[in-house]
């Protein structure tokens, strides 16, 4: 694990986008593994930056997301699907029909992970893998468990997760309590993964995470045996290393 210590989220945010932009420039026609949550964001605005400013062409490159809520019409503005496409999609020339996201409308929603299973691998998985990071160490919605899930699958939420993810609803009963989300394998199988963190409540996570034993008591330490991980955190998110 390679792991890059920055001021502060825009630093961190900057240094994630440059690293993304390089395999896009470089790769026209890359798959990106893309995540959501408040930390991406400032990468994905310098991503925009880029596109508008620097002619940064998105027009070849293939999307994945990690995850989505169970019952949120893409349509629903606290869906993964709308998050995408206010903060990046629309504002860049990705095709849309290039960009995916699983589906949490669908009646079969465990044919629905077999299906987003099936699509990571026709697109030969992703070149690299946006990950933040949730405060009990998960990614995507790998919640804690007693094993590593392989497979796209259905799951649900841990109380911390829905206490954490409460504050884009309009009260905690409306957050889902179930998601889709690609599993511990598709993340894994990432040509590179890079890992965002910023803040002091991610500190004991990424602890965990670089220095703690490999568990899926804490899913992102699975990590640790991937090849080319790349960790961007902020001095805060690094506190207790
Ligand atoms: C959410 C998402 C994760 C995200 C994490 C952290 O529940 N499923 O993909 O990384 O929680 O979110 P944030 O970046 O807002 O702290």
């Amino acid at each position: 694990m390679k792991v890059i210590k920055t001021e502060n989220y825009e630093e961190m945010s900057l240094q994630a986008a440059a690293i993304i932009a390089q395999l896009v420039k470089d790769k026209p026609d890359c798959v990106l593994g893309l995540a959501t949550g408040s930390t991406p964001i400032g990468a994905y605005k310098e991503l925009i930056r880029k596109h508008r400013e620097e002619g940064l062409d998105f027009s070849k490159v293939q999307s994945v997301n990690l995850d989505e809520y169970a019952g949120l019409s893409p349509e629903n503005e606290q869906s993964y699907r709308y998050f995408m496409r206010s903060n990046l999609f629309d504002a860049i020339n990705i095709v849309p029909e290039n960009t995916h996201v699983p589906c949490g409308l669908a009646e079969d929603l465990d044919a629905e992970c077999l299906r987003y299973e099936e699509l990571i691998a026709a697109l030969g998985g992703t070149d690299i893998q946006v990950l933040g990071i949730g405060r009990n160490g998960h990614i995507g919605f790998n919640e804690p468990a007693e094993e590593f899930i392989v497979s796209t699958h259905v799951t649900g939420l841990d109380e911390s997760t829905i206490d954490a993810n409460k504050r884009f609803f309009a009260s905690e009963d409306e957050v889902p309590r179930r998601a889709l989300t690609m599993g511990i394998g598709a993340i894994m199988s990432a040509k590179t993964v890079l890992l965002l963190a910023s803040g002091s409540d991610k500190a004991q996570a990424i602890k965990d995470t670089v220095t703690g034993e490999v568990t899926p008591r804490v899913q992102a330490s699975i990590l640790r045996f991937h090849p080319n991980v790349i960790v961007i955190a902020d001095k805060a998110a690094l506190s207790l290393i």
